[in-house]
């Protein structure tokens, strides 16, 4: 039976007509009624005009007026983990545990993403990055969460407050598989030997399931270059996640802020591909909570003047971000007159943010304010001129993506703060596949960001935890590394027992 009215296709019908998109009822009439049903629903979720209007705001940024003025933040809105005291460093640490130990700090993971470079079937967050224990990125970050709240509660006057709920956004691409995962039910998306590792251990990866929602962000509709919402068949628009700046709309609409609301204070929201975040991380929030801020970033210290990554500065008074095309040579190798030996423009942005529940719950309709990005992509589609299926080969229409960082320029100086943070200890996005193997049996060049490089980070700092305490690594490990769990250490606390040992193990 159809689930609309007459009336109803009429005033949705429009709606699309007034945005100029009437060509996606090309089809309809000849629906079979559970299609046409379906359709009208994802129709009726859509508003095109804002999509329309989003389009021009891509498409004709407004203009900014005069010369912008570019500077790094002012020394009162930052700190370095690198060069902070460590009295301040212990301050921040037991602020943000004490905050966690009594229930105030949620974590936000960013988990909506396709991943086409790493071109994985499954979510990112399933990937098996081989280390010695196959532990998926979810497992870790997972495992992380665990360890922070046994810290927190060790000191928490009630310690059964100190749970830290986990809020996962994904997309229409990745909540299915995000969701069957965590149950540890089978994934069409894996391989047998994949699944048969997954199957192990405990649903959750031993975290409460009542303190993880997954919810999913919303989607837009792709758009040929002249401006039409594409068809991906005669009853579906063809449509993709609002990218990671979809967050701020989607904890609004999925419910989210309503599920905070009760206790939590404090945010800490981070990618699903940086297999160092350090998830929960009590200095960072102490850091964040203490300044008071509407909003922290962390950056890492960006490596050279030629790496191509957004930077977190000061534009006309405001925090921003400027991509690295945006700035000029000179800008890009100008040295910092209070410490010549490094970059005046140097804080990386790598999207891992502190919120304060109450900005984000004040945020009302400006969620639908972040300006939209163009993305140019191959999208299959259904050619309405012509009747047929389309698989294109190259770009042939247009994505629409929202940044979660763009809101940073809305804010005062005073309600920001930027964090610096040891890269080799945080920072190691998983972006590229591993190189494939060539017809000679030879490998393609190694690329950055790749599962090794990934593995290879965690290993690396996992040796470090242990030659700091006095222990020395010899277990045969290709990458002379080892493997310390996030439930033996969060960040190489309690190695002490190892003083004086040679391990042998590939994990501990
Ligand atoms: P990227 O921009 O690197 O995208 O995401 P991606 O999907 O992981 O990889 P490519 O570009 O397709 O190869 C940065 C972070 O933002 C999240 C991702 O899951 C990742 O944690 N993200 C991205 C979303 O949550 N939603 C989106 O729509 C896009």
């Amino acid at each position: 039976m159809a689930q609309f009215t007459p009336a109803e296709l009429q005033s949705l019908k429009a709606q699309y007509e007034k945005a100029g998109q009437s060509h996606v009822f090309t089809y309809f009439d000849s629906l079979a009624e559970p299609e046409q049903n379906a359709f009208f629903e994802q129709l009726q979720k859509i508003d095109p005009a804002r999509v329309q209007k989003l389009r021009e705001l891509a498409l004709n940024p407004p203009k900014e007026e005069g010369q912008a003025v570019v500077e790094p933040l002012p020394d009162s809105a930052t700190a370095s983990i690198i060069d902070s005291s460590p009295e301040d460093i212990q301050r921040w640490y037991n602020l943000g545990l004490e905050l966690i130990g009594k229930g105030e700090v949620a974590v936000v993971l960013l988990a909506g993403g396709q991943g086409t470079r790493l071109g994985s079937k499954a979510p990112k967050g399933c990937f098996d990055i081989k280390l010695p224990s196959h532990k998926t990125l979810f497992q870790i970050q997972a495992e992380r969460i665990l360890k922070v709240q046994e810290l927190a509660a060790k000191g928490a006057a009630d310690p059964s407050k100190a749970v830290i709920p986990w809020f996962i956004m994904t997309s229409g691409p990745t909540r299915g598989p995000t969701e069957r995962f965590f149950k540890k039910e089978k994934l069409d998306e894996l391989s047998e030997e994949e699944n048969a590792f997954r199957a192990k251990g405990k649903p959750y990866f031993g975290l409460d399931p009542k303190n993880v929602t997954i919810f999913e962000q919303g989607v837009l509709p792709c758009i040929t270059n002249d401006g039409k919402f594409m068809l991906a068949s005669k009853g579906k628009l063809a449509v993709a996640p609002d990218g990671n700046g979809g967050l701020y709309k989607a904890l609004q609409d999925e419910g989210v802020l309503d599920k905070m609301r009760p206790n939590i204070k404090h945010v800490y929201a981070y990618c699903v591909d940086n297999c160092l975040s350090k998830v929960a991380d009590p200095v960072f929030i102490g850091f964040a909570a203490e300044k008071k801020v509407k909003i922290g970033t962390k950056v890492v210290r960006k490596r050279d003047a030629q790496e191509s990554v957004g930077l977190i500065i000061s534009k006309n008074g405001r925090p921003d971000v400027v991509e690295y095309s945006e700035i000029d040579d000179a800008t890009c190798q100008a040295v910092d007159p209070k410490q010549p030996s490094i970059l005046k423009f140097r804080a990386a942005n790598i999207v891992n943010h502190y919120y304060s529940f109450e900005y984000l719950d004040g945020m009302g309709d400006a969620v639908n304010s972040l300006p939209p990005h163009v993305a140019k992509k191959k999208i299959p589609f259904f050619d309405t001129e012509k009747g047929e299926a389309v698989d294109p080969k190259s770009p042939n229409g247009i994505k629409l993506e929202q940044f979660v960082f763009d809101n940073f320029k809305w804010l005062n100086l005073n309600e920001f703060a930027c964090f610096e943070v040891k890269r080799e200890e945080e920072f190691s996005p998983l972006k590229n596949a591993d190189p494939a193997k060539k017809a000679d049996g030879t490998f393609e060049k190694q690329p950055e960001d790749s599962p090794a490089t990934s593995r290879r980070h965690i290993k690396e700092q996992g040796r470090r935890w242990v030659e700091a305490v006095g222990a020395t690594v010899n277990n045969g490990d290709v990458d002379e590394g080892l493997e310390v769990s996030p439930l033996t250490s969060y960040s190489g606390e309690g190695l002490e027992a190892f003083k004086g040992q040679t391990i042998d193990k590939a994990t501990i």
